[in-house]
This record gives structure tokens, C-alpha cells and sequence, in this order.
């Protein structure tokens, strides 16, 4: 059979398009490399944003995604990365906010290289957080990574959103259903959006040569949330805290590659099995 539930063939990579890839991938790994020194109480959001983009713009020679991506139905988003603090889920708009003890943030960096997009984000902790803010965060790094290790040819979306959601909510949170990963290539956001929930061996299969990120956004409490009238920041309707990792991957013969790969990045979960990340 022919169509879609081959998969998304037609996102399939060439070798250049994946070095492409690669090279955008590493790019947008080390920026958040680059800030993590600066996440610290007393600092504003506004000054952590100021410093990736001239980190982007001066020094790696990328662009930043982010700034002025107008998808339908959004004004322009206004700065260079997104900085989600605490109860903010996802889209937080860098500004006068100021960082304090305790405080859990996202960063989410998005570069562009010669066309080709990388998307990756992770957890960073201003002074020590709390026992549960940090379970929270430590959950939710795990529950992205059971996403990614389910990736090889053959395998479904649904199998991915159903590593992430059953690892989530056995762990007692809940998974936010509005936003999820997606393709990645010369376009930030291409076909297919990747669930974070789902059931086993439902949805199109995965197509060695696709490209799409995993990033799940994992509520401590309920998983209802509220856009700000930012017009871009997402919150938790009940305040609760709410924590996201994203990586950008590469679905490869032998199962994936992670292509947001810098020297800085956490190491995988013991979970995962120690594999070949690059072809010989
Ligand atoms: N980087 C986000 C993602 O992972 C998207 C941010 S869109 C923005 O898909 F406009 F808010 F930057
Ligand atoms: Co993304
Ligand atoms: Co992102």
C-alpha cells in the first residue's frame, strides 16, 4: 500500500540534508551549553534571551527561529528563545521576570544553518530547587528519553506518545496534550506532530531518514492549561509546576540518532542502552 500509513516518506533525508542537520543540531545544543553558567538567582529572562541571541547571531553566525515566527493564529514571537519558568509550561516570553532561589526554567533554542533547523531545551535550576520541583524535572528528562529509545524503522507515533504518557503518569503527572514535538527540517514545524501520549502501534510508522523532535511537557498537577494574553506564553490552569526537555532526532536503520548533541548535554538515563549514535 501506498500513502500515509507507509509513513512520512517524503520526509526522508538525503546524507547532505542529515550533516545539515547534524550541523544545526550541535549548533542549538551548545547555546544551551553557553547560558547554563548564566541561569542564576537575580538574573531576568530578558538577560538570559540577550545573551543566546548574540551567542547565535555574533559568534555561531545562526539565526534564531524564534524571533518574529508568526504561525497562523499568533502575533510574532518577540524574542530569540523561550524561557518557561515554573508554572509556565511552554512559549515563555523572555523579559523583565527575574529569577529566583529555587526557580526551575525551561530554555527552548532554535537555530537555522544554512536552512536547516535544530530544537532542543532543557531544565536548568536557578540556586537549589525543591525536592519535588527537581523530581519533577528529573521525571520529565526520563520521560523524553522513553520516547526516543521506542524510535527505529517500523515502530509508530503511537508508540512514542505511549512510552512518554505511561512514564509520566506512573510517576503521578500528568502530560500536556495541546503542544507536541513535530517534524524538523528546512520548515521548524513540517508534518508529522508527535503526541506525547498515544497507544502502542497506532499512527503512521517511522521512516528511517525522518527528522522530528521529542519534547514532552509534564505537569505535576493537572494537565489543563491557559495561554497568557502574551498572546504566547502556556501555563498551567492550576499553577503547578511544569517542567520539558526536547531533543531533535534522526530516525536511523539501527533506531535513532540524536542530533542535538553537544559536549554539555546531560547523559542519557541508565535505561537507555549504549549504542552507536553515529554510522561508522
Ligand atoms: N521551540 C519550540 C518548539 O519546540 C517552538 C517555539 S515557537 C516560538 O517547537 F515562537 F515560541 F518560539
Ligand atoms: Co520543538
Ligand atoms: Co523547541
Amino acid at each position: 500500500m501506498e500513502g500515509r500509513t507507509q509513513g512520512f516518506a517524503a520526509h526522508a533525508r538525503t546524507p547532505e540534508d542529515i550533516e545539515g542537520m547534524r550541523v544545526a543540531g550541535k549548533l542549538a545544543a551548545e547555546v544551551l551549553d553557553y547560558i547554563a553558567p548564566y541561569v542564576k538567582p537575580g538574573v531576568t529572562t530578558g538577560y538570559l534571551d540577550k545573551l543566546c541571541h548574540d551567542y547565535m547571531v555574533e559568534v555561531q553566525k545562526t539565526v534564531p527561529a524564534p524571533l518574529n515566527y508568526a504561525p497562523p493564529g499568533h502575533r510574532p514571537y518577540p524574542k530569540s528563545v523561550c524561557t518557561s519558568v515554573n508554572h509556565q509550561v511552554c512559549h515563555g516570553v523572555p523579559g523583565d521576570k527575574v529569577l529566583r532561589h529555587g526557580d526551575i526554567v525551561n530554555i527552548d533554542v532554535t537555530v537555522i544553518k544554512d536552512g536547516w533547523h535544530g530544537d532542543t531545551s532543557r531544565m536548568f535550576y536557578a540556586g537549589e530547587p525543591s525536592v519535588q520541583a527537581k523530581r519533577l524535572c528529573e521525571i520529565t528528562y526520563e520521560a523524553m528519553w522513553k520516547g526516543i529509545d521506542v524510535v527505529h524503522p517500523g515502530a509508530t507515533l503511537g508508540d512514542i506518545g505511549h512510552a512518554v504518557q505511561r512514564f509520566a503518569e506512573d510517576n503521578g503527572y500528568s502530560v500536556v496534550r495541546e503542544f507536541c514535538g513535530h517534524g524538523i527540517g528546512r520548515r521548524f514545524h513540517e508534518e508529522p506532530q508527535i503526541l506525547h501520549y498515544g497507544r502502542p502501534g497506532q499512527g503512521p510508522k517511522l521512516v528511517q531518514g525522518m527528522t522530528f523532535t521529542v519534547e514532552p511537557m509534564i505537569n505535576a498537577g493537572k494537565r489543563d492549561i491557559r495561554q497568557l494574553s502574551d498572546g504566547w506564553t502556556i501555563v498551567t490552569a492550576d499553577h503547578s509546576l511544569s517542567a520539558q526537555w526536547e531533543h531533535t532526532v534522526l530516525v536511523t536503520a539501527a533506531g535513532y540518532e540524536i542530533l542535538t548533541v553537544s559536549p554539555g548535554m546531560p547523559a542519557p538515563p541508565a535505561f537507555v542502552a549504549r549504542r552507536e549514535q553515529h554510522p561508522a
